[in-house]
């Protein structure tokens, strides 16, 4: 072999401002509804290594330095085997994986992992950058993996095609259209979550009856949000994020078991937020719960101080991290 097979990829996590929760493929991760998100950036990273190499016998993923078997080596194998796919390719890869926040904080990082993943993959087998593809891809390991590909404020559909080629996202503006915005993220409690959001949105889908119109509210939600970024009407954007964290949640109550990844601090933080909101007499910030305790306080950069400040007073803190919105997937 002439040339390395060799990339490296920084990408980010993603909060949804209107969420992925149910799928109507298991398989490839293909979405029941469209979503919407804020890529994040520094000092939330992940960055990643791939290998392909002749040596090597099977798949290996170091995560931290810390080699990982079982279900998360399956799901990067998948990936793995996608680009192998579109390569042409029938080499076993080493991936090499690290966070730049520290692990076990709360901060969920399949989202960065997998973009990571799919985007160094994809460089070192030498295909030709493509993000609708390499989305497409991401999606494979975790779906909303997806969103980090692209930068800014990004739309991930659903698509129709039973292969999932048309189920990826890119971004409707960049992050330069909203520069002072940031997701404020509260830390409450850094345990790993009961029930996995794979399993737990399978769950909704099957049981709640809150599900089918929570779905259908999805896509005309997507483009209100659109359309309030857009425009950048905060009030109302934060509104609207705060009616989807709700609207979701409440379908997790609903589900058979139900699923409850809001603690008693999280449920404060959120009355918190409404009270600072009336205090002020405008809706400044709103925040968004995804299938966890953690919240995250969407808000603009001249009220995080104040903000930290008051939550710190109200319930334990673990860690705070900010976030503006951030630019996307890097192959180095
Ligand atoms: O793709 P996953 O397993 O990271 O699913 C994420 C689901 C939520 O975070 C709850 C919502 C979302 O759209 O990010």
């Amino acid at each position: 072999m002439s040339k390395s097979l060799q990339a490296t990829a920084i990408s980010s996590p993603n909060i949804a401002f209107v969420k992925y929760w149910g799928k109507r493929d298991s398989a490839l991760n293909l979405p029941t509804r469209n979503s919407l998100s804020m890529t994040l950036g520094a000092p939330l990273e992940t960055k990643t290594t791939v290998t392909f190499d002749p040596k090597l016998g099977a798949d290996t993923l170091l995560m931290n330095g810390k080699a990982v078997e079982g279900d998360g080596l399956a799901r990067a194998c998948r990936v793995l085997d996608a680009v192998r796919k579109e390569a042409k390719l029938a080499l076993h890869a080493s991936i090499s994986s690290s966070n730049s926040f520290p692990t076990g904080t709360g901060i969920a990082s399949s989202a960065s992992g997998f973009a990571a993943l799919a985007s160094a993959a994809w460089a070192a087998a030498g295909l030709k950058w493509d993000e609708k593809k390499v989305s497409a891809i991401a999606r494979i390991g975790s779906g909303s993996a997806s969103r980090s590909i692209a930068g800014g404020f990004v739309i991930w559909e659903k698509g129709k095609k039973p292969d999932g080629w048309d189920s990826f996202a890119s971004s409707f503006a960049p992050p330069s259209h909203w520069p002072e915005l940031r997701d404020l993220v509260v830390v409450l409690d850094d345990a790993h979550k009961k029930v996995g959001s794979n399993a737990g949105m399978q769950d909704s889908v099957k049981t709640s009856k809150l599900y089918p119109p929570y779905v259908k509210e999805g896509d005309r939600r997507v483009e209100k949000i659109k359309g309030l970024i857009l425009s950048k009407n905060l009030p109302s954007l934060l509104e609207e994020i705060m009616a989807e964290s709700d609207a979701l949640h409440a379908v997790m109550a609903d589900t058979t078991p139900p699923l409850y990844y809001m603690n008693e601090n999280s449920k404060k933080v959120a009355a918190f937020v409404r009270q600072y909101n009336a205090r002020v007499g405008k809706t400044v910030v709103g925040y968004t719960f995804d299938a966890g305790p953690n919240a995250h306080l969407i808000t603009t950069a001249d009220r995080v101080e104040e903000l930290k400040k008051e939550v710190s007073k109200l319930v334990p803190v673990k860690a705070f991290f900010v976030s503006a919105p951030g630019p996307g997937v890097k192959v180095l």
